[in-house]
């Protein structure tokens, strides 16, 4: 086989086999095929696009190149969960503690913060002392105890996807549907777990802009999994907002926290509890979503979901007492009020640049090596659709350098657009999609 032939073969639109697909994966991950030809793959990949079959093929290839995770140590049925990424958006700290408390192992790794998106690990290491890396027998062994661990995602887990990803990102290819599903799939496939439920994000700010696109993306991703038998669901949610109230390392962990103690956002509620409903019954812990609902409230209501997340806190090094008294987690120096400007209803929020506010403070990774300040981070007071009063506040901004908190403010106040009409409140959860909608 020879690479050009392959990328010949694209670009005229013909389909790839599964060997062929194969020979360019593991050509690319082991150095002989170079960056320049996997572009130009990529790229009649971007214009031509794939089959099912070799959006599968492709997945499959990738989720092989490295080490996969044989969770079958660990008994039941191991469900995992994954966020095409948003502002504010912290279900796993949420769901994790829930679903274990109720017996269900949730074996996850998770990633770091890029960009103006955050990622659990940091959030997690709010608490103090806790550790995200664990040996592969630590962490089965303590899903197999406590029914829950949570990891960073190991160097050697597709390292394909790594390699490709990295590639992607700077010749205009990450924007592809069949890219994004199989880059996303092959590494929940190579974690192990017999459940995946998908939570892709549509909106400002979001990979999948539109509805149509998320449903696109969504019916791709359920498709692989259920071609390669992994009981896979998408369920597909509003990102023209962040997740509710508070974006930034520590204070996403205090509204997790919060939510845990039945003191929760609507929104960040209702999507963690829908996420979970569908974990419950793909674990088969639960007969139908209604009867998963409740048993996930009751987790909330008796305090076993807290109790869960101080257990996994403490289990990972962290110090559990946090989780009881949030207030100790780490807190930035200076706090500024940004108010609202005129009198209306809030009708557009310009997600991305809360992220980015949030990024300023110090709260993100700019590049791969940048240090976070788990402390900073914004409180929004109002939501979409909200009606508002000039002078009265819109968000509270936590930082630990006043010139970052006045660019900060700068950033936030932009973000938002008043209307002078009312405007319908769009609804959280846009469509399920399960291997029956396929
Ligand atoms: N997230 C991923 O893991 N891969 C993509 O291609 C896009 C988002």
């Amino acid at each position: 086989m020879r690479m050009y032939d392959l990328i010949e073969k694209k670009k005229q639109g013909q389909e790839l086999s599964r060997e062929e697909l194969e020979y360019i994966v593991n050509g690319f991950t082991n150095g002989q095929i170079p960056d320049y030809q996997m572009s130009a793959f990529l790229m009649a990949v971007y214009f031509q696009d794939m089959t099912m079959e070799e959006t599968v093929n492709l997945t499959m290839a990738m989720a092989n190149s490295g080490d996969t995770l044989n969770l079958d140590a660990i008994p039941g049925i191991k469900v995992d969960k994954h966020s095409t990424g948003g502002v504010g958006d912290k279900t796993s700290l949420i769901i994790g503690p829930m679903l274990a408390s109720l017996g269900v192992p949730v074996a996850k790794m998770s990633g770091r913060g890029l960009g103006h998106t955050g990622g659990t690990i940091d959030k997690l290491e709010s608490f103090s002392g806790f550790s995200t890396v664990l040996s592969e027998e630590a962490f089965m062994e303590q899903v197999r105890d406590i029914h829950f661990a949570l990891v960073g995602q190991t160097a050697n887990l597709a390292p394909a996807d790594k390699k490709i990803y990295a590639l992607r990102d700077v010749t205009a290819t990450v924007n592809h549907k069949s890219l994004i599903a199989s880059s996303i799939m092959s590494k929940k496939i190579a974690a192990g777990a017999d459940v995946i439920v998908l939570d892709v994000k549509t909106g400002s700010g979001a990979f999948m802009e539109t509805v149509e696109e998320a449903k696109e993306l969504a019916r791709i991703m359920v498709s692989i999994g259920t071609m390669v038998g992994r009981e896979t669901v998408a369920v597909i949610s509003d990102m023209n907002e962040p997740l509710g109230h508070n974006v930034g390392n520590a204070l996403e962990v205090e509204e997790a926290i919060g939510v845990l103690q039945g003191k929760g956002e609507k929104r960040l509620l209702e999507l963690s509890l829908t996420l979970a409903s569908y974990m419950l019954v793909g674990a088969k812990k639960a007969t139908s979503i209604q009867e998963a609902r409740s048993m996930l409230e009751e987790t909330i209501s008796s305090g076993a979901a807290l109790a869960k997340m101080a257990e996994f806190v403490e289990r990972q090094g962290g110090d559990a007492e946090q989780v009881y008294h949030p207030e100790r987690l780490p807190r930035a120096q200076y706090e500024e009020t940004v108010m609202v400007e005129k009198d209306g209803w809030l009708s557009s929020c310009c997600n991305k640049e809360v992220g980015i506010a949030s990024l300023i403070l110090g709260g993100g990774r700019e590049t791969k090596e940048s240090d976070i300040d788990l402390s900073v981070g914004i409180v929004l007071h109002k939501q979409l659709a909200d009606k508002v009063v000039a002078g009265e506040s819109l968000a509270t901004i936590y930082g630990n350098d006043k010139e970052k908190i006045k660019l900060a403010a700068q950033r936030l106040a932009m973000a938002y657009e008043i209307s002078q009409k009312p405007i319908e409140k769009l609804p959280l959860i846009k469509e399920i999609i399960t291997k029956e909608d396929l």
